[in-house]
């Protein structure tokens, strides 16, 4: 626990509800880890958001995120109003300013961010949007700041994309089945409708000529994590995220707004990773090399909890209907590979339960970030010679096929040492497991 002092400054986002609100994840992550001293914590505004912000400004608050339904009402309390806010039409960033705050919008710049982050150039390109709301805007803004050639506008209540065309000059508004005018061509797909909040929905166009003519697709629901665009995306073999990351670089271009800092690369991505946590990760995730107990651990740790279990390597097995050791034998070690990335991104959804994965799975990065998003990671970590003794004689595992147990031992120390880093940067937690029983360990993990 960071303390607070009579120094430390006062942070807060405003808004109505605000219960739910993901910020001060953001936020109190980046404090701690960038070493500055502030808290930040959500305000319920019930009444006048005007005499709300000029009691905090008074009070000396150092920074504010604004919320639904604040963003536009909350312009006539500010001493000014950046361009680019001014043109979005909305504020959700408060930066001290003449004894009050000067209002920007960090919504458009964070999701530009989260594209750079991924490698999406945006300059040049051509979009589709489906949705005209506020997000609507804030993106056709952001895509037309930075260089975006053209934008079709897609919008159920047409006049809505047409305000929004008639501010925006490369975007062209269209209703909901003029979609089929759209030239055919590659484009940035962004869905910035509520469609896909409720488990109910389905998807606003149902046409897979329309979502193939993307070659990147941009949700900005990140709850549910799988929205049917995201579904579609993935079915159509699209590459695609979802509006957490739009989220996360919101929150961090306001905050380096505000303490005048860069944030790191590194330090965004454990922000990310705390917010995927939050919201869908309430699995444990197993790692360690083979025959560090992860299986019977696993096993161990879901009957203790209640929760439900599985291991990746059996789940693969039974998916592909053939042992691993066939995979290897008629495919090859880079085909099990790719299939383990595929299954362990499909586990996405997957909610209390304990995953046990194969020794081999962190060494791709793309698994990592994955895996973070499941939950906490626990890495068993077992000696060299506790190894042999677990897996000496045991041919179901065609990385460890030795003549004799020396060549056995050399194996698994050359792997252990390459493996290792791995696998302790990545674990949240690391459980020595030498002499202990799987319900000893899973103990020791409660
Ligand atoms: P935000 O400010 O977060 O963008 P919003 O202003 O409520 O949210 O915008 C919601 C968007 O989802 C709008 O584009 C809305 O379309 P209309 O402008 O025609 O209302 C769109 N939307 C909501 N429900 C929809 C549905 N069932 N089918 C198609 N579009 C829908």
């Amino acid at each position: 626990m960071r303390e607070i002092s009579g120094k430390t400054k006062i942070l807060g986002v405003i808004g109505n509800p605000i219960e739910h609100t993901l910020s001060p994840v953001i936020h109190n992550t980046l404090c701690e880890l960038m070493g500055i001293d502030a808290v930040y914590i959500p305000i319920k505004v019930e009444n006048s958001v005007v005499e709300a912000v000029k009691g905090l400004a008074d009070s000396g608050v150092y920074g504010l995120n604004v919320t639904v339904p604040f963003k536009q009402d909350v312009m006539s309390a500010l001493s000014s109003v950046d361009e680019d806010a001014a043109e979005i039409g909305a504020v959700n960033t408060l930066v001290r300013s003449n004894g009050g705050y000067k209002g920007y919008n960090t919504d458009a710049p964070g999701i530009m961010r989260a594209l750079e982050t991924k490698g999406i150039e945006v300059s040049g390109r051509k979009a589709i949007v489906i949705g005209a709301g506020g997000a609507a805007r804030a993106v056709c803004v952001g895509l037309m700041k930075n260089g975006a050639s053209e934008i079709y506008l897609i919008n159920r209540d047409v006049e809505k994309a047409k305000k929004i065309a008639e501010e925006v000059p490369i975007v062209k508004a269209l209703s909901l089945p003029e979609y089929k005018k759209i030239p055919t061509d590659h484009y940035l797909m962004f869905q910035c409708t509520s469609v896909g909040l409720k488990p109910e929905d389905g998807l606003v166009i149902n046409d897979d000529t329309f979502y193939i003519m993307a070659d990147y697709g941009y949700d900005l629901i990140y709850n549910p994590a799988e929205t049917p665009f995201i579904k579609k995306m993935d079915e159509l073999g699209i590459k695609h995220d979802n509006g957490l990351s739009m989220l996360l670089y919101q929150g961090i271009i306001a905050f380096e707004m505000w303490f005048g800092v860069k944030v790191p690369r590194k330090i965004s991505d454990t922000v990310y990773a705390e917010l995927c946590k939050k919201l869908y990760g309430d699995n444990i995730v197993l790692v360690g090399y083979m025959g560090s107990g992860k299986t019977s651990v696993g096993k161990e740790i879901a009957k203790m909890r209640g929760m439900s279990f599985i291991d990746l390597d059996d789940y693969i097995e039974k998916k592909e209907g053939r042992s691993i050791r066939e995979i290897f034998e008629f495919e090859s070690e880079e085909y099990f590979r790719n299939l383990e990335t595929k299954t362990i991104k499909s586990l996405f959804k997957l909610s209390n339960t304990v995953i046990s994965t194969g020794g081999g799975s962190v060494l791709r990065k793309e698994n990592r970030d994955n895996l973070r998003k499941l939950g906490e990671i626990v890495y068993l970590k077992a000696d060299v010679d506790t190894l042999v003794d677990r897996l000496k004689g045991d041919e179901s595992r065609p990385l460890l096929q030795a003549e004799s147990e020396e060549e056995l031992r050399k194996r698994i120390s050359s792997m252990l040492e390459s493996r290792n880093p791995y696998y302790e940067i990545f674990a949240d937690q690391v459980v020595y497991t030498d002499r202990l029983t799987p319900f000893e360990i899973a103990e020791i993990i409660e």
